[in-house]
């Protein structure tokens, strides 16, 4: 499963970016528009700093328009990905778009059905947001599991981006359902590292290296 970060932030996305092991991003109006900065200059320094799938969102709601800004974004870079809602519109859109050749990924999933209908319009990614399914109260992960069935079942090229994580554990279960990507907030990433015995044994051996190299040979031996 790849990595994705979930975020607009210039500063984590170049952080992460150093790790070498995330490899595309997603954006919403939402993670832009806490940035407080210009859109397009905003996706393009994304562009410059990882080389993978950058998703940029249409902000309109009518056909038309989300076709004519998604083509605009897509000529702004061959790595940006157009972002669509999961709407009549938005798929109706996605299906064009999809037929010139532009990446396109549908947000904003909750059912496998959505799921199924962005797939046969074309699309080059799907999200469905788990995190947002949990605030409700319900499960969210057995969504992945129903999709991962039903593209695999009629081999559909839609790759699944599990999103809306909210936990390291959500990324262990999509990666174990076999999500093709999990896109993942800075905060998550940085968890994942951690592991309360990982940290205690690097402390043990470097105090352990250290006693030795302190260690003096005896004269005459
Ligand atoms: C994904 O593309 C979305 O940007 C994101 O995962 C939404 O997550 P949230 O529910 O934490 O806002």
């Amino acid at each position: 499963m790849k990595l994705f970060i979930d975020s607009a932030n210039i500063d984590e996305i170049k952080e992460v970016a150093g790790w070498g092991v995330v490899s595309g991003v997603t954006t919403n109006p939402s993670l832009i528009a806490k940035e407080g900065k210009d859109f397009k200059s905003t996706i393009l320094q994304i562009c410059r700093i990882i080389e993978g799938p950058v998703s940029a969102e249409v902000l309109s709601l009518r056909t038309e328009d989300m076709i004519k800004d998604g083509r605009e974004y897509s000529s702004w870079h061959p790595n940006i990905v157009v972002k669509l809602p999961m709407s009549e519109q938005g798929i109706k859109a996605t299906k064009i778009l999809s037929n010139d050749g532009i990446k396109t990924n549908i947000t904003l999933v909750f059912s496998a059905n959505q799921a199924l209908l962005a797939a046969l319009a074309g699309a080059t990614f799907i999200s469905p947001f788990i995190g947002r399914i949990e605030d409700t109260g319900h499960e969210g992960m057995s969504i992945i599991e129903e999709i991962r069935t039903i593209f695999d079942h009629y081999v559909f090229d839609t790759q699944i981006i599990t999103a809306s994580i909210r936990s390291p554990q959500h990324v262990t279960m999509a990666a174990k359902i076999g999500s093709d990507i999990s896109t993942i907030p800075h905060k998550i990433l940085k968890q994942m590292f951690k592991h309360p015995l990982t940290e205690s044994g690097i402390k043990q051996f470097s105090e352990d290296w250290q006693s030795l190299s302190s260690y003096k040979v005896p004269q005459g031996v």
